[in-house]
């Protein structure tokens, strides 16, 4: 058996000093806590925007998340919410501050990592099968293995049937389950999706909010979940991590111990949302007073 200093998360602590070896408790390593599957610390973020001006688009942004946590994000528009997913996907750098995933720096893009777009980025010259596989194709994922998989994935999501269809073939909340599928099939540890749901109609975006808190369940991966609605938000996180606007950071969280499975019309999802969307009024208004500012300098 291993040894609480052999535990990883109190070897880390050793190694950077954090913690005594005086301090190291003597439970058995499957009670000491999970340590974060990811970490963010200090992370900021400059853009050079048109006028050649610097646009602090993050500051600051400290974030610990669990192995397993929904977490969502909701901030106004512009406030940096994709551009934090981008980094936590490794497909951008921060200008300051690290992410660390497993207690390692992202340093690039990787399978690990999905990050579901809004626009989804389904291939319409793929099958709909073959779009789930494609992700696999690229990680060298043998043919039989990978259609096993997408077939599972495409069953999860309740597509089974439509395995040969083409994307247009698709309804829009139909090409959201595939776009799942694709990003699930990968078996990422975390899912990063930047408003996936916000094209749909409301029956749809039910029934999506259905599977995904039951896919989320039965695999247990963790979510960061972007979007502009509050009663989503509360409806699907564990925590709701709401952002200023310019320069984004953590204005507040607001921990959601709701029982699931949870429903967008459960009084307690409302009063929550409602709680989430007073602090975010302040921050729309602000963005609005942007926007009305730059139009009259523009004019
Ligand atoms: N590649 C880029 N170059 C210059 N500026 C950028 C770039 N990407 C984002 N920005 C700026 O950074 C800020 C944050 O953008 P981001 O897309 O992260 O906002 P957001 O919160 O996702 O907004 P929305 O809710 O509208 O999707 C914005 O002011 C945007 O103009
Ligand atoms: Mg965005």
């Amino acid at each position: 058996m291993t040894s609480p200093a052999q535990h990883p998360a109190i070897q880390r602590d050793l190694e950077d000093g954090s913690r005594s070896p005086l301090q190291v408790p003597n439970a058995a390593p499957a009670l000491a806590p999970l340590p974060p599957k990811l970490s963010l610390r200090g992370i900021s973020r400059n853009f050079r925007n048109s006028n050649q001006h610097d646009l602090l688009a993050l500051e600051r942004i400290d974030l610990q998340v669990r192995p397993g946590e929904f977490v969502c994000v909701v901030g106004p528009s512009g406030c940096g919410k994709s551009t934090l997913l981008h980094l936590i996907a490794g497909l951008a750098q921060p200008s300051a501050g690290t992410v660390l995933l497993d207690g390692r720096p992202v340093d690039g893009p990787d399978t690990g990592r999905i990050l579901i777009f809004q626009d989804l980025g389904l291939f319409p010259w793929l099958t709909v099968i073959q779009n789930v596989e494609f992700g696999l194709r690229m990680a060298g994922v043998p043919k039989p293995e990978r259609r096993f998989r997408s077939r599972n994935y495409l069953r999860l999501v309740h597509l089974g049937e439509f395995e040969d269809s083409y994307i247009h073939q698709l309804s829009g909340g139909m090409r959201q389950r595939v776009a799942l599928a694709r990003a699930l099939a990968t078996e990422p540890d975390v899912l990063l999706m930047d408003e996936p749901f916000a094209a749909l109609d409301a029956q749809t975006r039910d029934l999506l909010h259905d599977e995904l808190e039951r896919i989320w369940r039965e695999t247990g991966r963790t979510i960061i979940f972007v979007t502009h609605n509050v009663r989503e938000a509360a409806r699907l996180g564990d925590r709701v991590l709401l952002l200023t606007f310019r320069p984004g950071r953590v204005k507040r969280e607001f921990t959601i111990d709701l029982p699931r499975p949870r429903h967008l019309e459960d009084v307690e999802v409302a009063r929550t949302a409602r709680d989430i969307l007073d602090e975010l009024r302040d921050e729309i208004n602000k963005s609005r007073e942007a926007e009305y500012r730059h139009d009259k300098t523009s004019r």
